[in-house]
């Protein structure tokens, strides 16, 4: 049995040996008291308020999207996206096995069918050769649409995850999409912040879904966003995130099926203030990681992940990759008992009883990292 304790000492030095030393924990250093002061000093503290618009705009500006919409989740958010792209019942979306369940639940709420295509070994993302290989064998395009020959199903979206805030091979999976006549959303929940040729990741898509999560890189208690190219769809998003209201002064009427998904301001003021410090969050977090990979290079039989070339992450979540399935649940056990968080990557999705029987095309990588790896401490350090 390996021994990990030199490891575990040098993670707690990296943190400033503390008695306990967790994942990943959200930091408040800037104005989050004062807007918080203010929603409640002015009464503006659910659906009505500056802060919800505000929000939106300062995000629309940081990551280049045309338009921006709050939701009160991640999971919203991709929800969202997905029924705004055309999702229906009974329709397919390319997506991968190695991600967190949100993804898969938010096109399980349409009642659409994932198939779970295999990740890159550089980006830990969906692969655009295994999406182009199954898209060859699998696909034909009727009447502009892509539909699955097998099944008879429409192939309608392409999700792809940019895994702890890697961006994956992103443009590439852009011409695909467009080739196939597939929508393509991303799941940008872990990335914000991260680029990919300078180009903040969740804008390439029709649609880009982000997650404010505690757990992430900032955080608004809990909340999701929307980034859109298209300002129509935007505006129809908003529309229906929000009970799809017609605007009046006193009358009551709605125009479509709609959903109660907006953000409350008291979210949104602090999610203001985070953002106002996201780019130091994430200078921080990019020295933890360089200070982990200098480390891990002197390591037999572990390897650091790091972004690859071409891309800018934000190292939402560091990971390391073990030998073996036997080492990475030993790494777990040893860092756990010694006050050290750490987690292995999710469950696959074709494991788990809702989506066992969900179509596949091997997951070598998906299987290969799911045996791996596990995310070691990777909170900001300021
Ligand atoms: C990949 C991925 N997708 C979606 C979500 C959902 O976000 P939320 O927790 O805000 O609903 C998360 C994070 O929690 C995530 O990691």
């Amino acid at each position: 049995m390996a021994d990990y304790s030199k490891i575990i000492d040098f993670i707690k030095e990296v943190y400033g040996n503390k008695e306990f030393t967790p994942l990943s924990v959200p930091k408040f250093i800037g104005n989050e008291k004062k807007y918080l002061d203010e929603c409640i000093d002015t009464s503006f503290v659910s659906s009505v308020g500056k802060f919800v618009d505000r929000f939106e705009d300062d995000m629309a500006k940081y990551t280049g999207a045309n338009k921006a919409v709050v939701c009160v989740s991640g999971t919203n958010a991709l929800h969202m996206s997905l029924l705004m792209v055309g999702v229906t019942r009974d329709d397919e979306v390319l997506t991968q096995a190695l991600t967190f369940i949100a993804t898969c639940n938010a096109l399980s709420y349409i009642g659409a069918y994932p198939v779970f295509l295999d990740v890159d070994r550089s980006t830990m993302g969906l692969s655009p050769d295994a999406v182009k290989e199954w898209l060859v064998k699998n696909a034909e395009i009727r009447n502009g649409e892509c539909f699955n020959k097998n099944t008879g199903r429409r192939v309608k979206a392409c999700v792809p995850m940019h895994t702890f805030g890697h961006p994956v091979r992103i443009e590439e999976l852009v011409d695909i999409c467009k080739e196939y006549h597939i929508e393509l959303v991303e799941d940008a929940a872990e990335s914000i912040g991260s680029r990919y040729k300078g180009r903040h990741t969740g804008t390439f898509g029709k649609v880009g879904a982000i997650s404010f999560n505690g757990n992430k890189t900032i955080t608004t208690g809990g909340g999701g966003m929307m980034l859109f190219q298209d300002e129509e769809l935007a505006k129809m998003a908003k529309h229906i995130t929000t009970q799809a209201k017609i605007p009046h002064r006193w009358e009551f009427k709605h125009d479509h099926i709609g959903y109660d998904y907006r953000m409350p301001n008291i979210n949104a003021a602090l999610g203001c203030a985070q953002l106002e410090n996201l780019d130091r969050y994430i200078k921080s977090k990019r020295e933890v990681a360089a200070e982990y990979e200098a480390y891990f290079k002197n390591v037999p039989d572990i390897e650091f992940f790091v972004d690859s070339p071409d891309t800018y992450s934000n190292y939402w979540l560091n990971a390391i990759i073990l030998k073996d399935k036997d080492a990475q649940l030993e790494f777990l056990e040893q860092t756990n008992d010694k006050g050290v968080m750490t987690r292995p990557i999710w469950e696959l999705m074709n494991r788990l009883p809702m989506f066992e029987n969900s179509e596949t095309d091997g997951l070598k990588n998906t299987i290969w990292f799911a045996d791996r790896v596990v995310n070691i401490p990777s909170s900001v350090r300021i």
